[in-house]
């Protein structure tokens, strides 16, 4: 792999979650792999009054326990070497002096500003970097989702942002977008002949998409309870997800015409309003039960989390694509914390033979289907119904599986390691354009609106389980089963 341009990484919110667990590991396994020039550095920003030694320390304790046996001591003294500290506040403009000083004489390296904090501080953010005159036409912003919490709200953002930035250097993170298996479905579509007939309405009859969690809120009670998991999951990785399963072939891999096609995908849902939200939708919230045989508590037992709170910690939806590729097939999706496995999964389900001429196999699956597993591991399953041995003709459901991990034997790069070379790299693919994001925010605000209004009580689900019974009948209506129901 190429060696990097030199940069300069300011990660703000340098001591939060997502740097520490996922930012710095991702950038030492870089640093291991030979991609970073030793000129480049990288700086935590925060708040609090930490010192260079002090910082190092606490980055060191989370990537030795992010990266088990990949950390190796004599790489990390090198990596360390790259790593500083700034404290900033981020309302106070004496704080970006020591930012400014730091940065002079380096206009012509990458300079790559990620905003990981709330996003109501990315303004405050940008109007200090203008102000201090450390936005260079080598500078990119990556700015950490969820980009606002409505519509108005992201606009406002984008706004501000787009003040000091072009559009060119915003990227807008997604972090599904990076990971190798979302990748790979674009390689599955775009890169065989052998789907592309099949996959519209007449020869496809539902897509489910489903990305389900065992872990519950975790240290994040404060900021989940204001968000929930329409916002959290839906707007973003749910949409983007189907947007590529649902999205037409781009004229070729560039940034620009693989998002033109996302936002016709966007632009193309049917709003679900006011009432539709009881037909269409279902909001959950967990309640004490038990994962893996261990006992967890309930979502309002959970640390920062208001004891009468109404934030859905699972939704599941159906919607609908207005095209003439997809007019009539219903795309299920549905995620959730505290569920009974850890699965990202698409499954797309095919017509029945129109006229079938042997015995019904015995079973409740008759038709064929795709499984594309994401998580925990990487699979691609086609059911095809076969001839069960023996006497008579009659059928039975058999897989033709490939397992990715165990084709290629190669670690894949984590999603962040991907996205954080991509944003010095200079390549925008894999980030959300200000339209894209403002297209999934308008649809879904109808949606908060409709749930405020006629559906403010979350159902309950026993931590541990697959979410309301509401969400098995959402598919049960149209005559369809989740694929672990079937
Ligand atoms: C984040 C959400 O964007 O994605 C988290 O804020 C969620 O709530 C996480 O747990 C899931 O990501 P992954 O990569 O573990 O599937």
């Amino acid at each position: 792999m190429a060696v990097l341009p030199t940069f300069d990484m300011l990660l703000f919110g340098g001591t939060g979650d997502l740097v520490t667990r996922k930012l710095l590991p991702a950038l030492y396994r870089r640093y291991a792999a030979g991609q970073v020039s030793a000129e480049s550095r990288i700086f935590g920003i925060a708040r609090s009054g930490l010192s260079r030694s002090d910082y190092i320390a606490q980055a060191e304790t989370a990537c030795r326990g992010f990266l088990g046996d990949e950390f190796d001591s004599a790489l990390w003294d090198g990596f360390k070497g790259l790593l500083d500290y700034i404290k900033i506040d981020a309302g106070a403009p004496a704080d970006y002096d020591q930012l400014a000083a730091t940065l002079k004489d380096r206009e012509h390296f990458v300079r790559v500003f990620f905003f990981s904090t709330a996003s109501n501080l990315f303004t405050l953010f940008c109007d200090n970097l203008a102000r201090i005159g450390v936005v260079t036409p080598l500078s990119r912003v990556v700015l950490e989702k969820p980009l606002g919490h409505d519509t108005a709200s992201a606009d406002l953002i984008n706004q501000q942002v787009g003040a000091v930035f072009a559009e060119r250097q915003i990227y807008r993170i997604d972090h599904y977008l990076g990971k190798e298996a979302v990748q790979n479905l674009m390689a599955l579509r775009f890169g065989n002949a052998l789907f592309e007939p099949l996959w519209r309405r007449g020869l496809i009859k539902h897509v489910q998409i489903t990305v389900a969690e065992e872990l519950g809120v975790e240290r994040r009670g404060h900021f989940y309870d204001k968000t929930g998991a329409l916002r959290d999951m839906v707007q973003n990785h749910l949409l983007q997800l189907l947007c590529i399963m649902a999205m037409e072939p781009p004229a070729s891999s560039d940034p620009d015409a693989v998002r033109d096609e996302k936002l016709k995908v966007l632009r193309a849902l049917r709003p679900l309003r006011d009432r539709d939200v009881l037909t269409k939708t279902v909001r959950g919230q967990y309640k004490a039960g038990a994962v893996r045989g261990l006992p967890v508590p309930g979502y309002l037992q959970e640390a920062d989390i208001a004891p009468d709170s109404t934030t859905e910690t699972f939704a599941a939806l159906k919607v609908e694509i207005d095209t003439w590729r997809w007019a009539g097939v219903p795309f299920y999706l549905r995620t959730g914390k505290r569920l009974q496995d850890r699965i990202t999964e698409l499954v797309v389900t095919f017509d029945e033979v129109p006229h079938p001429i042997f015995e019904q196999p015995q079973t409740s699956q008759t038709a064929n289907e795709l499984v594309i597993r994401l998580t925990p591991d990487e699979s691609i399953t086609m059911t095809i119904l076969a001839k069960n041995p023996g006497e008579g003709m009659r059928l039975k459901p058999v897989s033709l599986q490939l397992d990715l991990g165990e084709t290629f034997k190669t670690r894949s790069l984590d999603a962040y390691e991907r996205l954080l070379m991509d944003t010095v790299k200079g390549n925008l693919t894999l980030f959300m354009r200000r339209d894209e994001l403002d297209a999934a925010w308008r649809w879904i605000d109808p949606i908060l609106a409709g749930w405020q209004q006629y559906d403010d009580r979350p159902k309950a689900y026993i931590a541990g389980t697959w979410g309301p019974a509401a969400a098995s009948s959402l598919l049960g209506r149209d005559g369809f089963s989740w694929h672990d129901e079937l």
